[in-house]
């Protein structure tokens, strides 16, 4: 079996969802980590007995690394997959693909150039939910979508903004609510319906934090070509992160997601309850283990304490993070990479999510529908 190097790009808050898997996974060896801090980098490193550096080029100029995963503030997505991309890599990239749509497709273009396979992770697609409900609408048992709704009411408090130096800002983080967290729903409401979109129209307003620059409110109406419409409603002033709800309204039937639950109902009464099961991803024993050992824990402590790890915790809810299916999405892009084959989520699938995203920003700030 061939062992792919990998070099990870960024070690805060969601570095060990991907180093933990690249561990376990046979086909992975992590050869280097980097961030441009010391401690992150340092404690990253310590974690996975591997280099670290603090100059992404200088990881790029290896060549023992095939893979680059991409975890840094959005801004930085598209100048490091096309750096990786030159230089021969693979790119995993986290979401969302970019801040714009000129970088997106810029990445795309790169890594077709060089003959790289490009990903974005959109980890909740893997979900056990969301994998019932798309199987129920591919399968034709639910008839055709006629309508669809889209709620996230979370919560995000000040502080969350004030110890990040890249959240809460247009040129860094390229918007808040919609690219940051919402993106998501967005992303598996988008796949549920499959289809081109036409039109876009929507709002977006800061309500309620005004230590940011960006948007904490959205609302709006997503068109698709075959007539579908879509009606979503985000907001991050809620008092704890309630279950996101993705409700698609089919001649047959219902299929409602609500956060870590699906309930698939059809018109003659029958009803399927599917409920995420974190055992499905992460073996217990084995997660306990490993941060059970010393080294881990000094490493973790150090992560802890600069306040870039908010980690291990997806074992059970209460979970930083919806779905702890990241393994399955980097098993998937490994596995693809071997056999040759596109990954599931491909560059050109996520750009259909970033163009979604990047749509809504411009409807609420040009007060207009936007065609596609
Ligand atoms: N899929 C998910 O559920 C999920 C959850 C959280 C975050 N994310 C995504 O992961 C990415 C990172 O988010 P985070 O929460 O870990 O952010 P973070 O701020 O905690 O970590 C980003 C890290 O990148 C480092 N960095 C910044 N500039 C750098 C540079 N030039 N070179 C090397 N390192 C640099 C920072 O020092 C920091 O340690 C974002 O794209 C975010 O949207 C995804």
């Amino acid at each position: 079996m061939k062992k792919f190097g990998v070099g990870v790009i960024g070690c805060g808050a969601i570095f060990i969802v991907h180093a933990y898997p690249l561990l376990r996974m046979e086909e992975t060896e992590i050869k280097a980590v980097c961030d441009i801090k010391l401690e992150a980098r340092r404690a990253a490193a310590e974690l996975f007995h591997c280099d670290a550096y603090s100059d992404y080029r200088e990881l790029l100029a290896r060549d023992d690394i095939d893979v680059v995963h991409i975890l840094t503030p959005h801004y930085l997505h598209a100048p490091m997959a096309i750096a990786a991309a030159e230089a021969g890599k693979h790119v995993l990239t986290e979401k969302p693909m970019a801040i714009s749509m000129e970088q997106a497709h810029a990445m795309l273009e790169a890594a077709r150039r060089n003959g790289v396979t490009l990903g974005v992770i959109f980890q909740n697609r893997y979900n056990a939910a969301s994998v019932a409900i798309k199987n129920a609408l591919v399968n034709g048992s639910l008839g055709r979508i006629i309508g669809q709704r889209v709620v996230l009411s979370w919560t995000k408090p000040a502080e969350y903004y004030k110890r990040s130096d890249w959240h809460g800002t247009w040129d860094k983080e390229g918007g808040s609510l919609m690219i940051d967290q919402a993106i998501h729903v967005m992303d598996l409401a988008r796949w549920f319906v499959d289809e081109e979109i036409a039109s876009v129209q929507a709002s977006i307003a800061n309500r309620n934090h005004p230590e940011i620059e960006t948007e904490d409110t959205a609302e709006g109406l997503i068109t698709y070509r075959n007539g579908v419409k879509c009606v979503f409603f985000a907001t991050n002033n809620f008092t704890y992160n309630a279950p996101v709800v993705v409700e698609t309204h089919c001649e047959d039937g219902t299929a409602l997601l609500e956060f870590d639950k699906a309930v698939i109902t059809y018109r003659n009464g029958q009803e399927l309850t599917v409920v995420n099961d974190p055992a499905e991803t992460v073996n217990e024993a084995e997660y306990r283990a490993f941060f059970n050992e010393e080294s881990s824990q000094v490493a973790l402590r150090t992560l802890k304490e600069w306040g870039v790890i908010m980690l291990p915790v997806t074992w059970k809810a209460p979970r930083s993070y919806w779905g702890v299916t990241h393994i399955k999405q980097i098993q998937n892009f490994y596995t693809s990479l071997a056999e040759g084959v596109p990954p599931d989520i491909t560059g050109e699938e996520a750009l259909k999510t970033q163009q979604l995203i990047m749509a809504i920003y411009q409807a609420a700030k040009e007060q207009r529908t936007i065609e596609f």
